[in-house]
């Protein structure tokens, strides 16, 4: 028999209304270790005042439900409406959001009195609610949970301006998040869906449920700690230009960023700001307070990029994913332009809403604009983390292992830099296009076959340079050198550099392509297991940031190869005044340099009777047809290479056999017979100019080697 049990209905809505009551009860024991003056201060436009944070949730639920749905509901004050609403298009204007901490009327006091007016009202209104304003309170509800939130991120703000740091409460603990190393979660490539699909409560811009393609990608399983972040600010991360957008950059400096908000430099160290008042910073904790900016700068340093969305929502249901909830390094892209520094207290950003896809509800999607969820409220549903970005990165453990995702994406980078130079560079008088576009994957195997050449002499004879001389090598050098290398290549030379010197203390290859240094890094592995491998992806040509991890060790730059030959001069001082800057006070540099000998062993070099180098160079043609859609015939164009006695160079060209016209991104370039692009610069020097070369950067040659037909030269430089 199925009796009716009269009383289902209300039984029904009794939690809701516990929920009301405890949840109202929730904010004002937020509040209640604030002082009415602590309540009306407002210390930035973006943030509230605590006092407002609380009448505005009351006014959300006398506008939305007692108004319209409690009969005779009489407002508490008319002026309210206008003063507390935030963004409601709909319910009328409102007072000028910063100036909201201008409101020292009406009083804290009155405030409460407000609060519990509407509670009672709300308490009549829950004892029998019409079905179609259930979803209204639940949303009053969660509103009043993400402003319980915002209460703590603004006052910590405001006390923070106070040069005596009062705590908000002593006795506040964050929560706790993942400890430990991190280690990587491989993403799967494939269809995953995303966005709210579960009963209950779900702000608006948290659906649709859609599908994305995700291609494979890897992410660690816990948040970045303050001590990587610690390790990133020694390394120079806030003082290195290279690392940063250029908007963000020009923040950092305007507003002095050194560290994230709320660090304190102090005796011991640094210290952070909390509402438990100044304490040490915790190395363990994840890293809170930083922009957009600084994150993306960090991952640059750490030669990763910040997950999208997609991934991070789809990683959070990933087996050993770690702080699913956490905010720790949360933050919302769509903030960029208020460049806020205020994510994150706690670690726990259940309630961080997707940012992409907007919303119809004016304070959600303020909110989602605000990530700065301190878990001050009691959630029960944690919601599947997609929300925000944060970034992950693997613990050092050599860097190997990069993520696919961020290969593909520096693919595309390269594909549109590619299409650019190719562009400026034929169209330009003399056609050019610059050499580091020779080195696609068949180009990078070409130059390999180059080097075992009989008539390509460098590579052989620096080898025997290297071998012939390590003893005086390693005693110049001294010991426990940090060795960084610029472009690596295969990591050969350093294989032979490194067992030779007297206890190296790390080797450090840099490179611009993540599959070089993984080679490279494995080469030397291999020859020295002991020795810290610390890969870092960076255009060396640009600043980048050494690895942390190198401690004292005295650092020896190391560039093989006559690879500083294919610079122009200007370009070689750039770069040797760079290298020095990077390297940091009282560095070394090993360099290798091609000197100036007869034109016809230069030349043959060059040009060598098998035809590799020609194939070599006329794969740039090949790749601009496959990567940028140009259309070279390539049988059109001959190889050249000849000796610019004026200037000292070897140049490699690219000669039209005919009068010709390619199309490269819908222009026609136009090609007379015999026209070239040049290619390559090689220049050759001698002892001389090199050695006033590195001066004009602020080295100074204290040891050079060459081999016995002195082809080739090895230079020890020391920073001057
Ligand atoms: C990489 N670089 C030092 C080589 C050189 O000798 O200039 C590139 C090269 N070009 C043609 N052959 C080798």
């Amino acid at each position: 028999m199925n009796a009716i049990d009269p009383g289902a209905g209300r039984r029904m809505f009794r939690p809701l209304a516990l929920r009301y009551r405890q949840i109202r009860a929730r904010t004002e024991a937020l509040a209640a270790p604030l002082s009415p003056e602590d309540q009306a201060v407002q210390s930035m436009p973006d943030a509230s005042p605590a006092k407002w944070h609380r009448a505005h949730t009351t006014w959300f639920f006398e506008t939305f439900l007692l108004l319209p749905h409690r009969p005779g509901y009489r407002r508490f004050r008319e002026e309210f409406g206008y003063l507390f609403n935030s963004y409601y298009e709909s319910a009328g204007p409102r007072h000028a959001r910063p100036k909201r901490g201008m409101l020292t009327r009406p009083s804290t006091a009155e405030i409460g009195d407000y609060r519990a007016h509407v509670d009672a009202a709300m308490a009549e209104l829950l004892r029998d609610p019409p079905q179609p304003v259930l979803p209204l309170i639940e949303l009053g509800l969660q509103h009043e949970e993400q402003h319980q939130e915002l209460l703590l991120t603004d006052i910590l703000h405001a006390l923070a301006q106070n040069p005596l740091y009062p705590p908000y409460d002593p006795g506040w603990r964050d929560p706790a998040a993942a400890a430990g190393p991190a280690s990587y979660l491989e993403g799967p490539e494939g269809l995953v869906e995303i966005g709210w699909a579960g009963e209950g409560f779900a702000f608006d811009n948290e659906a649709p449920r859609h599908q994305v393609f995700l291609t494979p990608y890897r992410i660690t399983d816990r948040l970045v700690s303050n001590a990587e972040w610690l390790d990133f600010m020694a390394a120079g991360g806030y003082r290195t230009p290279g690392l940063w957008m250029s908007d963000g950059w020009a923040a950092c400096q305007a507003e002095d960023w050194e560290a994230p908000l709320h660090w304190q430099p102090g005796e011991g160290g640094w210290r952070q700001f909390t509402l438990a008042g100044l304490r040490p910073v915790d190395p363990a904790a994840p890293v809170r307070h930083i922009s957009w900016y600084e994150a993306e700068a960090f991952a640059r340093w750490a030669g990763r990029r910040l997950p999208t969305e997609a991934e991070w929502e789809a990683a959070s249901g990933l087996p050993g994913f770690r702080d699913a909830g956490g905010a720790g390094l949360a933050m919302d892209r769509q903030r960029l332009s208020s460049l806020s520094r205020l994510p994150p207290l706690g670690g726990c950003g259940r309630r961080v809403q997707r940012q992409i896809h907007g919303g119809a509800d004016g304070a959600a999607r303020r909110l989602a604009g605000h990530p700065a969820r301190p878990c001050a409220t009691e959630l029960p549903q944690l919601l599947p983390a997609g929300r925000a970005l944060a970034i992950r990165r693997a613990a050092a453990g050599g860097g190997r292992g990069m993520s696919q995702a961020l290969l593909r994406g520096a693919a595309t980078a390269q594909r549109s830099a590619l299409l650019a130079d190719a562009l400026a560079g034929l169209s330009a008088a003399r056609k050019t296009l610059p050499c580091k576009w020779l080195y696609d994957a068949e180009g990078a195997r070409l130059f390999e076959a180059i080097t075992r050449l009989p008539e390509y002499y460098p590579t052989r004879t620096e080898t025997r340079i290297l071998r012939d001389q390590a003893p005086a090598i390693a005693e110049a050098v001294g010991p426990g050198a940090a060795v960084v290398e610029f472009g690596p290549g295969d990591g050969a030379k350093a294989a032979l550099l490194l067992p030779g010197l007297a206890a190296p203390a790390a080797y450090v290859p840099v490179d611009i392509a993540p599959e070089w240094l993984e080679g490279a890094a494995s080469r030397v592995a291999a020859a020295l297991p002991d020795l810290p491998v610390l890969p870092v992806v960076a255009d060396f040509t640009l600043p980048f940031a050494l690895p942390p991890g190198l401690g004292r060790a005295p650092r020896l730059g190391f560039f093989p190869g006559s690879t500083i030959g294919n610079f122009e001069p200007e370009e070689a001082v750039a770069f040797l005044r760079r290298a020095r800057t990077t390297l940091g006070r009282g560095a070394r540099l090993l360099l290798g340099a091609d000197l100036v000998k007869d034109p016809a062993v230069l030349e043959a070099a060059y040009d060598d009777a098998a035809g590799v180098t020609a194939a070599f160079n006329l794969n740039l043609l090949h790749r601009l047809n496959r990567e940028v859609g140009a259309d070279f015939d390539v049988s059109a164009f001959h190889h050249r290479a000849i000796w610019n006695a004026a200037l000292e160079r070897v140049e490699m060209h690219l000669v039209s056999l005919w009068a010709q016209q390619v199309r490269l991104a819908g222009r026609v370039i136009r090609f007379e017979v015999g026209e070239t692009i040049h290619t390559e610069s090689s220049h050759k020097y001698r002892p001389e100019r090199l050695a006033s070369l590195a001066e004009a950067a602020g080295w100074r040659a204290v040891a050079a080697w060459t081999d016995p037909e002195r082809l080739f030269s090895v230079w020890l430089l020391e920073a001057g």
